[in-house]
């Protein structure tokens, strides 16, 4: 079954095509327009711009990925929330028009059940030698095993969720304030860096002594697995502060965004060692922007593989940031479980669409 997946619910206008076989995903399009570097001007996402620009680049991307009459599509998936409301109309009536022009069935997915989706996907590379490649396919065939438990770290969600099968899911914590990327994305502008800061403070921290300064890990002492940011944040912005003559120092500021970076991770691995010793998952998959992130990885891969021995799966590189692929997955197996939604008519854009709430 080959699907064709829309996502347009921040500042990416992105357009795939994936084919679903049993629990394997293969990627066969996956194109991307980042509007990024318009609002790295701006320091961050202005909705209704973010709105327009999605209108310019989704027909050029859709043209390029699958013609204008659909051939070979079998069903069309789309984001329809959470995100920016402006940003995901663009979107889900572009996917809608389709579904009716082209008479195909449509699913609406949840931006985070794609991140979660994105574990599943596989990129599909040339072979190089027939032999070897079928072997490397035959290596990489495991998926994670459900139930998993499942990390979710984003610009705008940080949480813990059980996924007993796919299209269900039960949250047990998530943060109280900031989400992990929008702590890094705020830190990053504290220190005078670019929109989105997250892999610009990762770039920095790479320099830094991890132990400088012993920032605070939100909620530890409490039971259960919210986190909370927001007083690392505080922290951070005091000692910025206190240190007002370092702060063009490229040691201080490499000390601070390790130390940032540190804390960060820290709280994201201790709650997960919580959850996974009180619910026992067969797995484990981290997914989200942050999970692009190295020390994320390392440390995740010591807790999760080294500690507890079971298996831990993060999306490739290219499906950790926001891409289509990852709806295209979600809406495979959602069309699976539970077909096509009624009428066209039904889909519609939710800017607070719970993964867990969803039917
Ligand atoms: O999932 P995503 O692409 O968009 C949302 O759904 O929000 O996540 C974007 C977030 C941003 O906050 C960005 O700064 C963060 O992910 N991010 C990172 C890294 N790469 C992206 N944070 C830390 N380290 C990274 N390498
Ligand atoms: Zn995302």
């Amino acid at each position: 079954m080959r699907i064709l997946g829309i996502e347009t619910s921040c500042d990416e206008t992105a357009i795939a095509v994936v084919k679903g076989h049993g629990e394997r995903l293969l990627v066969e399009k996956n194109l991307v327009y980042s509007q990024v570097d318009e609002f790295a001007k701006l320091g961050g996402v202005v909705p209704e711009m973010a709105a327009r620009l999605h209108l310019e680049k989704i027909m050029p991307l859709l043209e390029k990925a699958v013609g204008r009459n659909g051939r070979g599509i079998d069903v069309i998936s789309v984001t329809v929330g959470p995100g920016l409301a402006p940003a995901l109309r663009t979107g889900v009536e572009v996917a809608k028009t389709l579904a009716w022009v082209w008479k195909k069935p449509i699913v609406g997915v949840s931006h985070m059940e794609g991140h979660i989706a994105g574990a599943w996907l596989q990129s599909m590379q040339a072979p190089r030698f027939p032999g070897v490649h079928l072997l490397s396919r035959l290596r990489k065939a495991t998926r994670p095993e459900l139930p998993a438990l499942c990390l979710l770290v984003s610009g705008g969600h940080t949480e813990l969720v059980l996924m007993e099968a796919h299209t269900q899911f039960t949250r047990i914590g998530e943060t109280i304030d900031d989400a992990a990327g929008e702590a890094f994305d705020k830190v990053a502008k504290m220190m005078g860096l670019p929109y989105p800061g997250g892999p610009q403070v990762a770039e920095l921290a790479q320099a830094g002594n991890r132990q400088a300064y012993d920032f605070p890990r939100g909620l530890m002492q409490q039971e259960g697995y919210d986190f909370s940011f927001s007083g690392l944040k505080t922290a951070l912005l005091y000692t910025l502060r206190d240190h007002e003559e370092q702060l063009e120092d490229p040691h201080f500021r490499a000390d601070i965004a390790a130390s940032f970076e540190e804390a960060v991770v820290d709280a994201l691995a201790r709650k997960t060692d919580r959850a996974i010793r009180d619910y026992q998952p067969k797995s484990v998959i981290v997914a989200g922007g942050v999970s692009a992130n190295k020390e994320l990885r390392k440390r995740f891969e010591q807790l999760v593989t080294k500690k507890h021995g079971i298996e831990l799966f993060f999306p490739e590189f290219t499906y950790s940031l926001d891409n289509a692929a990852m709806i295209a997955g979600a809406g495979y197996f959602r069309y699976l479980k539970k077909g096509a939604v009624a009428s066209v008519f039904n889909v519609a854009a939710d800017p607070n669409y719970d993964l867990c709430k969803q039917n």
